[in-house]
């Protein structure tokens, strides 16, 4: 109009703006929620319909435990996704993806408890006595329920500074995730051996200077705060996630 000020021409482009973000935001997350979904259904079409294979219960373990640490290892990656490509999207599906690891680690250990042990308690505790993949297994699932638990913005702004300490144990439970990997396969340990490399990478981009280096390679208008001691701690990004847990 033409009695418009500049400001208000501002205004409405900012307005614009944050309505397409939040409208490419939406999309993408129904398309991670039914990516995220589409491997449990498609186990339990299976499952219904009897069509698990010779052997159910290991195809039922075996698909609920890699999904897990596949999306363990997902949920990781988005840090360094983030300052590698400066967009924000990656930190706002964090959550998501790692809600959805837990949701396949509780699915997983359900078919142990129901499968394996038929929920008898005591062979629990001697199979945590006696198997250290199961030991490491059932840590990686008991480290990541506090997460779980406190996920929850409530929970953010509850815990404050602590909720950051607290979800660091993410890379020791993604550590014993792989090692319940690595542990359990006897012959050809190509495949849990890939995915503690991948964490080692993930882990790797974590380090300081690695992150300095990504910072700068990062289009100027699309950096993310600078990364580094000063920060840490207070630190909200612009798109007002906390920053960085996984
Ligand atoms: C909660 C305690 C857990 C128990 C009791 C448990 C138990 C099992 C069992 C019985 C198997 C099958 C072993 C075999 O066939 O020889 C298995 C495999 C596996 N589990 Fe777990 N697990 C636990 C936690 C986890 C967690 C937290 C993850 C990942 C985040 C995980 C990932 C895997 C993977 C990747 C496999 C191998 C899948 C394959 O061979 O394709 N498990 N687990």
């Amino acid at each position: 109009m033409a009695g418009d000020s500049p400001f208000a021409g501002s205004v409405r482009g900012a307005r614009l703006r944050f309505a397409v973000l939040r409208s490419r935001l939406f999309w993408i997350k129904a398309a991670v929620w039914l990516l995220c979904l589409a491997p449990a259904a498609l186990l339990a079409w299976q499952a219904f319909t009897a069509n698990l294979g010779p052997d159910p219960v290991a195809r039922l373990e075996h698909g609920t435990g890699l999904r897990a640490l596949q999306l363990l290892l997902l949920t990781l990656a988005m840090t360094p996704l983030r300052e590698l490509s400066g967009r924000p999207e990656p930190i706002q599906l964090r959550r998501t993806l790692g809600l959805f690891a837990y949701f396949y680690m509780c699915a997983h250990f359900a078919m142990y408890l129901v499968f394996d042990i038929q929920f008898a308690l005591p062979k629990l505790g001697e199979d945590l006595a006696k198997r250290t993949w199961i030991t490491l297994g059932f840590s990686c699932w008991l480290f990541l329920l506090p997460l779980a638990v406190t996920s929850t913005n409530g929970w953010q702004r509850r815990l404050r500074r602590a909720w950051k300490s607290l979800h660091r144990l993410i890379y020791p439970a993604a550590l014993l995730a792989c090692m319940h990997f690595v542990w359990l396969v006897k012959k050809d340990e190509t495949e849990p051996l890939s995915y503690l490399a991948i964490l080692l990478v993930l882990l790797a981009a974590r380090l300081p200077w690695v992150r300095l280096r990504a910072w700068r390679a990062a289009p100027r208008e699309a950096r993310p705060r600078m990364p580094g001691p000063a920060h840490r701690g207070e630190a909200k990004s612009r798109h007002g996630e906390q920053e960085p847990l996984g």
